[in-house]
């Protein structure tokens, strides 16, 4: 068993959890510098979604509480990204995946022109990527929407945002084009469902009506935008690829009982939703049905069909943390996981933070994806939020080497069975911060990052025992794990 040749190894962040520098550059606000800290939350609660009202982001954004809103500060990427890419290098990595933050160039979304010290920034990252034999993997939005797009019309709900998403998009394709050949439209497109407010600028008490309305609404808004980039992109480069990004939430039956297994059904249903119409070009049936009967429409105008069919993503990337199983009864023991509350499964161990560890449901869900739309796929985010100590400058983590291991061995094993994988990026190759409770103990990295929860710490980056391990992996392309 054998990865092929060339095959992608490197790791993912986000602009707005690892960049910080929230007011430089003439960088406008986004809805993540409103995330605030959530040291003792619940587990449970990290999974629901926040409401902010319109007083409570005026209020937030008067603030200039970086303890208490750590993605203003991230792990100072902004500044350190020399440091940081010398590192991933060293690791051996051939790609990296990160964002560009929509409101570095266009501040309120709604500027004519992009701001050169912007569009300067992300030139000399891509530059510095490049000289290192670093590709880029770039997501035009990962969970920071203009702010002033979400106050003044709940973000994507209002089909005007498609417009303004299409002009950032061909800025980020004409400026960094010759620089970036892979892109991702929106990370975890339907995330948008589970909260509203971080992935699509939704401020639940402006919604007219119904908020899953709303969301659908804003959803469809955001494959619209999606197929029209993506034509955009072909057109500028057709030798370019655009991915589309879905949360994997694999979801077994918690129970052979056969309403658990239609319960199961309806779930994968509605996650299969997003790449259906991204890959597959329109919205499937059943899922129609399955909206409409709960009195949700989908806007359809004249054309969205056509230009749905006509320009659908050329690869399929997911994130994948954790597995989940569904069960009809209402006792059900229940878990989080990432941006969900599903039903616990007795076989698996959790992390403190209650995401069930399940290497075997990679594999399925590589499985079912590639059976299901014969696209190539692409891991854009996998790994484990641990909490680490450092002594003496080093950090002992083998539960981290442990949980890529068992995931790696999956990978392979689906590789083998013939999936065409086009590369794995582990999240987060470096600490950051968190984008459910905004913690930087919540720790990913293979490298630590020192900084505690409030933003104390000298910031210095060490390499953990993951560090030495992942780059042994790489230069056997996974054949010495
Ligand atoms: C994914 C997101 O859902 O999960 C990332 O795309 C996020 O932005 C990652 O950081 C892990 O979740 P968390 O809440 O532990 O940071």
């Amino acid at each position: 068993m054998a990865l092929p040749e060339g095959f992608r190894w490197g790791g993912a962040v986000a602009a707005n959890q690892v960049e910080g520098a929230w007011r430089e550059g003439g960088r406008g606000p986004a809805v993540s510098d409103v995330a605030s800290y959530k040291p003792k939350a619940d587990p449970k609660e990290y999974a629901l979604h926040h409401q902010n009202t319109v007083a409570s982001i005026t209020a937030a954004l008067a603030d200039d509480d970086l303890e208490y809103y750590p993605k203003r500060r991230g792990i100072d990427f902004y500044h350190r990204y020399p440091e940081d890419l010398a590192l991933f290098a060293e690791m051996g990595f051939t790609t990296l995946r990160v964002s560009i933050a929509w409101t570095r160039l266009y501040p309120t979304g709604e500027e004519e022109q992009p701001l050169e010290e912007g569009i300067a920034y992300y030139l000399a990252l891509f530059t510095e990527m490049r000289r290192l034999g670093i590709e880029p993997l770039v997501t035009l939005s990962h969970y920071d929407p203009p702010m002033a797009l979400a106050l003044k019309h709940n973000g994507w709900v209002e089909r005007r945002t498609i417009g303004l998403f299409e002009r950032f998009a061909r800025t980020c394709f004409e400026r960094f084009g010759h620089l970036v050949d892979m892109w991702l439209t929106f990370n975890e497109i339907d995330g948008i469902i589970r909260h509203p407010f971080t992935s699509g600028g939704i401020i639940e008490e402006t919604v007219e009506g119904n908020l899953e309305q709303a969301c659908y609404t804003a959803l469809h808004h955001q494959f619209v935008a999606s197929a029209s980039v993506t034509q955009i992109l072909h057109e500028l480069y057709p030798e370019a690829q655009m991915g589309c990004m879905l949360t994997m939430l694999t979801t077994y039956p918690n129970t052979c009982h056969p309403d658990d297994v239609v319960a199961t059904q309806a779930k994968e249903r509605l996650l299969y939703l997003c790449t259906d119409v991204q890959a597959g070009g329109a919205y499937p049936r059943l899922a129609l049905n399955q909206l409409q009967r709960k009195g949700v429409t989908i806007p359809f105008e004249d054309g969205d069909a056509e230009l749905l069919r006509e320009h659908p993503v050329d690869f399929i990337s997911f994130s994948y943390y954790m597995s989940m199983t569904e069960s009809v009864r209402e006792d059900a023991e229940r878990t989080p996981g990432n941006t969900v509350l599903g039903v616990k499964n007795p076989f698996l161990p959790s992390s403190e933070w209650g995401w069930q560890i399940d290497p075997v449901g990679l594999r399925v869900s590589l499985i079912d994806l590639y059976d299901r739309y014969g696209k190539p796929l692409f891991i854009v985010e996998n790994g484990l939020g641990m909490r680490d100590e450092l002594e003496d400058g080093k950090i002992h983590d083998p539960y981290r080497i442990d949980y890529f291991r068992a995931h790696f061995e999956q990978m392979i094993q689906a590789v083998d069975e013939g999936v065409d994988l086009m590369g794995y990026v582990s999240w987060a190759p470096i600490d950051l911060i968190s984008a459910s409770s905004s913690q930087i103990s919540k720790r990913y990295g293979f490298i630590y990052v020192d900084q505690d929860d409030l933003g104390h710490g000298t910031g210095d980056r060490y390499r953990k025992d993951s560090f030495f391990w992942y780059q042994k992996v790489i230069a056997s392309n996974g054949t010495d794990l």
